[in-house]
């Protein structure tokens, strides 16, 4: 078992917090969120590590003194590799996965898969933060084995996240920040995957947004007759890109 570390991605969102920041290294009680989903995977035997990084790149900014519109050069990547290393000072082997643009969720599976070599995987979304960690979702994968397994948790804005309609525990549908939610049941940002998953991703387009999104990659697994389980979490979640 392997796991794919998400750290890609603008970061606007939490601007100006992350103005030159890697929205994953915004410390929680003085450690980077990045740091909880390592910890997390490592207390659940997971060594091999792949992260997904960003190139970095230019963005047209309004000077915060004089409104100006300037160049900035963004560069997370640096600061992550720079804050993560090898991932040896975790108890991990980390791999970094160069990802030409944010090109959504599922694009980042997509350019994961000779990193995989075959092995499933728990993708981690690197702004989450999971209390309890994730040791017992990747038992419950491994003694299971589906073809995916996600995790839900109830919200009272479910519009912001990626939706499951459930049909007792059966995923019936997934939706990405749907305007109308068929539930209040949010997807959390870890996912357990098997192989299958790569012919999810190759067969699906990108959605309106532009993004190659997971949830339409799921739920194409879903489509194909492959198990999804899912599991609803009780415990603290928090998708830090969003606080
Ligand atoms: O947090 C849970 C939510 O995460 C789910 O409910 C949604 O279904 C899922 O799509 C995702 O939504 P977000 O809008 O919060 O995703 P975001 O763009 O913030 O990206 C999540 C992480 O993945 C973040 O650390 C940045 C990274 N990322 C994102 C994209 C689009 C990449 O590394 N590459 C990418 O191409």
């Amino acid at each position: 078992m392997k796991a794919l570390v998400l750290a890609g991605g603008r970061g606007t969102r939490l601007r100006p917090i992350t103005h030159t920041s890697a929205k994953q290294l915004v410390p929680v009680a003085n450690k980077p969120v990045l740091f909880y989903g390592l910890e997390s995977i490592r207390a659940a035997g997971i060594t091999q590590v792949g992260i997904v990084v960003s190139d970095p790149r230019e963005l047209l900014e309004p000077d915060r003194r004089t409104g100006e519109l300037t160049t900035v050069l963004v560069n997370s990547q640096a600061e992550i590799r720079a804050a993560v290393g090898d991932g040896s000072a975790f108890g991990l082997e980390v791999t970094y996965i160069q990802q030409e643009a944010p090109l959504g969720l599922a694009h980042a599976v997509k350019i994961s898969e000779d990193f995989m070599a075959g092995e499933p995987f728990v993708m981690y979304l690197g702004d989450n933060l999971i209390r309890d960690g994730i040791r017992m979702f990747v038992r419950e994968f491994e003694s299971e084995k589906p073809n995916a397994q996600i995790l839900l948790a109830h919200v009272k804005t479910p519009q912001h996240f990626g939706v499951a309609e459930l049909n007792g525990d059966r995923v019936v549908r997934l939706e990405e920040k749907p305007q109308h939610p068929k539930s209040d049941l949010a997807l959390v940002g870890v996912y357990l995957f098997d192989r299958t998953v790569f012919d999810a991703v190759r067969a699906i387009q990108p959605s309106r947004r532009g993004e190659l999104e997971i949830t339409d990659a799921i739920q194409k697994l879903i489509d194909t007759g492959k198990r999804v389980r899912s599991h609803v979490i009780t415990g603290w979640w928090k998708d830090t890109g969003k606080v």
